[in-house]
């Protein structure tokens, strides 16, 4: 008898532990398939992209000219342009937008296709994609604008599109966006940025940023990083943590990968922050600094007026967690 209740006890508890181990297993298989169908597509590195694919009718031609406008910029529509002088200075798309646009982690142009008319904070309103062709243009490029029917403005539109069509439409893509830096504690230092740029890079840059001129003085071997041949201070590249991020994947030239960066963050962000400290380095002059609504400026910006309490200083160096924390508790959405 004694013998029967232990077995039924056993049978009994033996029985429970199997409904609790099977109910366990379809609450872990359950949260499973949950998670299958939550979990985002893994995102693939950005493809390459083959020229040879490039069409060979009218729109392929006008491809191809912008593939050419990209890389041989200055070449085209310098300031001793060939076929226009719209630039200010000798540098070419390709300078920042590497591999004329399709090098991940490089300020990619392959996405741009599909992301515009987009609203631009900066302008306070929507923009084109030929209109935000021509904001580097007249920024970066320290130029006037493309007439927004001309032959260069419809074939870097024409470009943009054929290398959209690399990018698979089906899951996302990884190297559109720069590497992301930790913002450290402390602000960027110029001074510190010195020594390194020192070490890093002035054997091609120059001691005086001002860079290196091809032989046949057409554009850069190296392009200049300040100076009145450089980007304007109303550039995106002017802005700290927005130069700390590129730099990060893609300088010392010969030396960095998005894989293996270089410089640590706080490195680049020093550098970042000697090449743009403007006490230092002149650029050329800018007529305006946009951002109509000074809650949407991106906190790396640099010129006031400010939406917060911080100094124009605390804002081009940083340290940048105050800033966030305060636009964060006003319910704003801080950009950098
Ligand atoms: C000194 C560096 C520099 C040069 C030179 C430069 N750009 Fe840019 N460009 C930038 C930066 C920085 C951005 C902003 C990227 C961001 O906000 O992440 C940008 C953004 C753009 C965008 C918007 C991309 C998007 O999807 O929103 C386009 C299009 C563009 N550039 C085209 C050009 C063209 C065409 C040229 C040559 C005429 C050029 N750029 C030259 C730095 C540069
Ligand atoms: C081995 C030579 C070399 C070294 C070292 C180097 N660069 Fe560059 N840098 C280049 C070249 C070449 C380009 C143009 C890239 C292209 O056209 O693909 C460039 C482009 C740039 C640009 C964008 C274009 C411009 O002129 O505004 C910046 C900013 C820049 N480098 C910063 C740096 C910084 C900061 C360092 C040091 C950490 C550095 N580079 C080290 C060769 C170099």
């Amino acid at each position: 008898m004694k013998h029967l209740q232990q077995f039924i006890t056993g049978a009994f508890v033996m029985a429970t532990a199997a409904i609790v181990f099977y109910s366990c297993q379809s609450n872990v298989k359950a949260a499973e398939e949950k998670k299958v169908a939550s979990t985002p597509v893994a995102a693939t590195l950005l493809p390459t992209v083959d020229s040879a694919a490039i069409p060979h009718d009218k729109y392929g031609d006008a491809v191809r000219y912008g593939q050419e406008l990209m890389y041989n910029t200055a070449y085209y529509i310098g300031p001793e342009g060939i076929n226009g002088k719209y630039l200010g200075n000798k540098m070419n798309c390709t300078n920042c937008h590497q591999q004329g646009g399709t090098k991940p982690f490089s300020f990619n142009l392959m996405l741009s296709h599909e992301h515009y008319p987009q609203y631009r904070a900066r302008e306070g309103h929507v923009l084109t994609l030929a209109e935000r062709v021509n904001n580097c243009v007249t920024r970066p490029h320290n130029g006037r604008p493309l007439p927004l029917d001309s032959k260069e403005m419809v074939a870097f539109l024409s470009y943009f599109r054929w290398i959209n069509s690399f990018v698979p439409k089906d899951k996302p893509s990884k190297g559109v966006k720069n590497l992301e830096v930790t913002l450290p504690d402390v602000a960027a230092s110029p001074e510190r940025g010195e020594k390194l740029y020192v070490q890093h890079c002035t054997r091609c840059h120059g001691a005086e940023g001002a860079g290196q001129l091809r032989a046949d003085n057409i554009t850069y071997t190296y392009p200049p990083l300040w100076g009145p041949y450089g980007y304007q201070p109303g550039s995106s590249m002017h802005r700290v943590i927005k130069q700390a991020q590129w730099l990060k994947a893609n300088m010392p030239y010969d030396k960095a990968t998005w894989n293996k960066p270089f410089l640590s963050d706080a490195e680049a962000m020093d550098i970042a922050a000697f090449v743009n400290d403007d006490s230092r380095h002149r650029r050329p002059d800018v007529k305006n600094f946009d951002y109509p609504h000074i809650n949407e400026k991106a906190i790396d910006y640099d010129k006031g007026p400010f939406a917060d309490t911080f100094s124009a200083a605390q804002h081009k160096y940083g340290p940048y967690l105050p800033v966030i924390g305060y636009w964060e508790a006003k319910g704003w959405k801080p950009s950098y």
